[in-house]
């Protein structure tokens, strides 16, 4: 039996759960799913990075202790996953004892190797990114190109990785195998950082407290959190404490994650596993973004797109499969509303419900609730229909195998095209009006259903959801988890059985009508606009006016000392979401008094029919600074 080890990056707790997290991790677990049919014994990796100044300061900003900080973004992980069908094997959590103990193990092979020595760091830092730059790898005014902050300049003596030591191998190991870092762009672009040389790095922060400690010097601070980050690969089966468990998994076959983490997982950690002596992963795949606008989704940035808010919306198997559909994987990808719709109308409601919908229809007309046999030898269009069946997988492992899940659910499609074409060509409802041909009537539904049964199995990696609902409308209730590729053996669908409840799997999405824009009041001037003095003012404290679910009263500074002002934010904001946020306030709206209360001004929010969002600042400046 093969193995199949996958893992995704494990996620910094000081974000939030966005589409570009679900889009890896997603992808990963279509991979572990396939590989599950293919009878490999999988193992799925996913998890959460919980360490780094980033975190630190995120924490500190909110007034929690860093573990409850990550305790409640680690959960919102957890249950993201849950809900996107996820299928892991394990969640790592780099707070855990298990994980520090590996990490530190780790370090100190590396340093048992000779290759750690103690240095003066001194340059740029970006902390979003959690990463040192130098300054031609940022941009003007030293902004950092991910997150377009400015970096910070940090001093400090940390220890340090003879990564130098290790150019000339990683060169040799990237040049003969070609395979080793994918997709050929980003193999390219690690060859031609390895060819310009690689300097030795940072590999612990003594300014930071929050992480694992330096094992082999009590004041030497933490392992700079992205070694740590990496060595969840290994702690996690078992490099601390279970060595069967990592002889049996490592080397992982593919690390998934997107370009942004490349050289930290195609220099970095290749190296630091030759230092530490272990064997190196097989893939490392770098795919491209999820884009809004052509904007990385960040939360940095402030685009964020919630996969959790999709999902309900949309169902869980329409969010997986358009993001394996619609993209190339290695290139980036533009996320909108409309192309999403668009592409669930056409794939998912119009082809495969439409194709499920109609032949159980049929059925229920000419044979009651039951799964007709099929009479006679193939005739008609049958043959094309069986041929196309059986090459779907040969032609499906290859572009599994490059990671290209967009061809992939093409050549799964050429089945629901091919049976769709199938049932239009052979026309059972009208040979049902002639009563001497129910058996070909029987034969050629009980054809739709084998090509359903295959189509169960080919997108069940995709979506294991509505492969299980397919399976149980065709009756074949209890066996979903069961089918491997093992069962795609036409014929192997048994008859006689009872449909189950017939319902739509897709429904197609009603497209709102777009809402006219229309300027909302007649033109002013610019002396009219100048009357409003709006400042950036600091929220000092928010609280719940009593009597109505409506209204915050929030004590806020806009330069001049705190003033009361009463909000309508509170279905759409809790009083801890607003203390410390820096908002814009009308600072010279007449004082009104609301519920009881005196409100000395007013906020700014976009509000919309169902949601409301706080006008803020991207970048901190005081309070009371004129905003026009
Ligand atoms: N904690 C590090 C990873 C350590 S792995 C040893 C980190 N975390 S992260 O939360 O920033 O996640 C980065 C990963 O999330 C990316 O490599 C990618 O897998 C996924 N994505 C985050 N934003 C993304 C997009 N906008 N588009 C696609 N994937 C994205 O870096």
């Amino acid at each position: 039996m093969s193995k199949f080890y996958v893992t995704t990056p494990i996620y910094y707790t000081n974000d939030v759960p966005h589409i570009g997290h679900a889009y890896t991790t997603v992808a990963a677990d279509v991979m572990a799913r396939y590989h599950r049919l293919c009878g490999d014994d999988v193992f799925f990796l996913t998890g959460v990075d919980e360490h780094g100044q980033k975190l630190e300061r995120a924490a500190a900003e909110k007034g929690m202790s860093e573990q409850e900080y990550c305790d409640n973004i680690s959960a919102r992980f957890m249950s993201l996953w849950e809900k996107m069908d996820i299928s892991n094997d394990y969640f790592i959590r780099t707070t855990s004892e298990r994980h520090k103990a590996a990490a530190q193990k780790f370090f100190r092979a590396v340093y048992d190797a000779g290759d750690v020595y103690k240095a003066y760091y001194e340059g740029w830092y970006c902390v979003p990114c959690e990463r040192f730059y130098k300054e031609n790898e940022l941009l003007d005014e030293n902004i950092c190109p991910i997150h377009e902050r400015p970096a910070e300049w940090i001093k400090e003596e940390n220890y340090f990785f003879r990564l130098s030591k290790y150019q000339d191998r990683l060169l040799k190991l990237i040049e003969e195998n070609p395979d080793f870092i994918q997709p050929e762009s980003r193999r390219n672009e690690v060859l031609s950082m390895i060819r310009s040389g690689l300097e030795d790095r940072s590999i612990s922060r003594s300014s930071v407290k929050w992480g694992v400690p330096v094992p082999i010097d009590p004041d030497g601070g933490v392992l700079y959190v992205w070694v740590d980050a990496l060595s969840n690969y290994i702690s996690s089966i078992g490099y601390g404490d279970d060595p069967d468990t990592l002889a049996r998994y490592w080397p992982a076959d593919i690390h998934l994650l997107a370009k942004d983490i490349l050289v930290f997982h195609g220099i970095i950690w290749p190296a630091l596993l030759m230092s530490a002596n272990l064997p190196l992963p097989k893939q490392i795949f770098g795919h491209g973004w999820l884009t809004k606008d052509g904007k990385k989704i960040s939360k940095t940035i402030g685009n964020v797109i919630d996969p959790s808010e999709l999902a309900d919306e949309f169902g869980t198997d329409a969010v997986r499969y358009f993001f394996m559909r619609e993209f190339t994987f290695g290139s980036d990808g533009d996320f909108s509303r409309e192309s999403f719709i668009h592409r669930i109308n056409s794939d998912l409601a119009n082809d495969l419900g439409n194709l499920l919908n109609r032949t159980l229809a049929l059925i229920k007309q000419n044979f009651g609730d039951t799964i007709p046999q099929p009479e006679g030898e193939p005739e008609g269009h049958d043959q094309e229909l069986i041929d196309t069946a059986l090459k779907i997988l040969p032609r499906l492992k290859p572009h599994i195998d490059k990671l290209a899940f967009s061809d992939a659910l093409d050549v799964i499609w050429d089945l629901v095209r091919r049976a769709n074409k199938y049932l239009d060509e052979s026309a059972p409802w009208r040979l049902a009006k002639d009563p001497s041909k129910k058996d070909r009537v029987a034969a050629i539904l009980y054809n739709c259903v084998e090509a359903l049964r295959f189509l169960s199995i080919f997108v069940s990696p995709f979506m294991p959801g509505a492969s299980k609902r397919i399976v149980e409308q065709i009756g074949l209730d209890g066996q979903a988890a069961a089918q491997t590729f093992a069962d795609l053996e036409w014929g192997k669908m048994p008859s006689g059985v009872a449909m189950g409840k017939v319902e739509p799997i897709f429904p197609r999405i009603e497209v709102e009508k777009k809402q006219e824009v229309k300027p909302s009041t007649s033109e002013i001037t610019i002396d009219d606009f100048k009357k409003v003095d709006l400042r950036v003012a600091e929220v000092l404290s928010a609280e719940a006016v009593e009597g109505t679910d409506k209204l915050l009263s929030l004590t806020v500074d806009a330069g001049s000392g705190p003033r009361t002002i009463v909000a309508g934010v509170a279905e759409y904001y809790s009083p801890e979401d607003l203390v410390g946020k820096k908002v814009i306030l009308v600072a010279n709206l007449k004082p009104a008094k609301v519920r009881g209360v005196e409100s000395q001004g007013m906020l700014l929010a976009a509000v919309g029919k169902k949601d409301l969002s706080i006008l803020s600042i991207d970048k901190d400046m005081p309070s009371g600074t004129k905003v026009r």
